[in-house]
């Protein structure tokens, strides 16, 4: 059994596929142990809580500085003692002694197809806004690595998805959610359940 450690930001529909995924038995071996985000108003929360799963807020305006947000965002997620760390709509950048402390146990989901549309900036609703911008045909999510760089960790996992004309950036991040983001993430954790995908050092 891999216990699990979430990091949220937003809605948690990411968390929830991971959640359905569990109960329906796609993913065995594995458990979420801890939900934590750096947004009290996060809806994510709410699904852990519903799920029956601890969950914590750390956020940076409880803080003096970043560095004394780093230092308890790390201590919230050691706390949890996972094998495996999963940001699921999770805007934190993350601290260097955290993917020190969890080199190879962290991965992320991203909305769009690597290395296209990623990097400082490209989150949420803003990645499907320069994918129709650039009228590209073809976009996706990912799912990686988390390095030291933003989005740059070695990809896990990718999935297309058509972008259809008249899309809206909302139109269009709901099916990349649907068609390929609560597709692959649960995937990719299933594999690292059954160690198909090596976590830790031995990745
Ligand atoms: C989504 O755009 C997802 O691609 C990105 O964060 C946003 C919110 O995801 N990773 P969620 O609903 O909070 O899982």
């Amino acid at each position: 059994m891999i216990n699990i450690c979430v990091l949220v930001s937003g809605g948690g529909t990411n968390l929830e596929a991971i959640y359905k995924a569990i109960e329906n038995g796609d993913i065995t071996g594995a458990k979420i142990t801890r939900v934590i985000s750096n947004n009290k108003n996060a809806y994510a929360l709410e699904r852990a809580k519903n799920h029956g799963t601890p969950a914590m807020v750390v956020s940076p305006k409880d803080f003096e500085n970043r560095e004394d947000f780093n230092k308890a965002w790390l201590q919230a997620i050691k706390e949890a003692s996972p094998e495996l760390i999963v940001l699921a709509g999770c805007l934190v950048n993350q601290p260097e002694a955290v993917i020190r402390e969890f080199k190879n146990r962290i991965i992320n989901i991203h909305p769009s197809l690597i290395p296209s549309f990623c990097g400082k900036g490209y989150y949420g609703l803003k990645v499907h806004e320069a994918v129709l911008r650039r009228g590209v045909k073809v976009t996706g999510a990912t799912v990686h690595f988390v390095d030291e760089g933003i989005d740059t960790g070695h990809i896990l996992a990718q999935k297309a998805v058509e972008v259809k004309d008249g899309d809206t950036p909302e139109v269009l991040q709901k099916r990349v959610m649907e068609e390929a983001e609560w597709v692959i993430l649960p995937k990719v954790i299933g594999m690292i359940s059954k160690g198909e995908i090596k976590i830790g050092e031995e990745a």
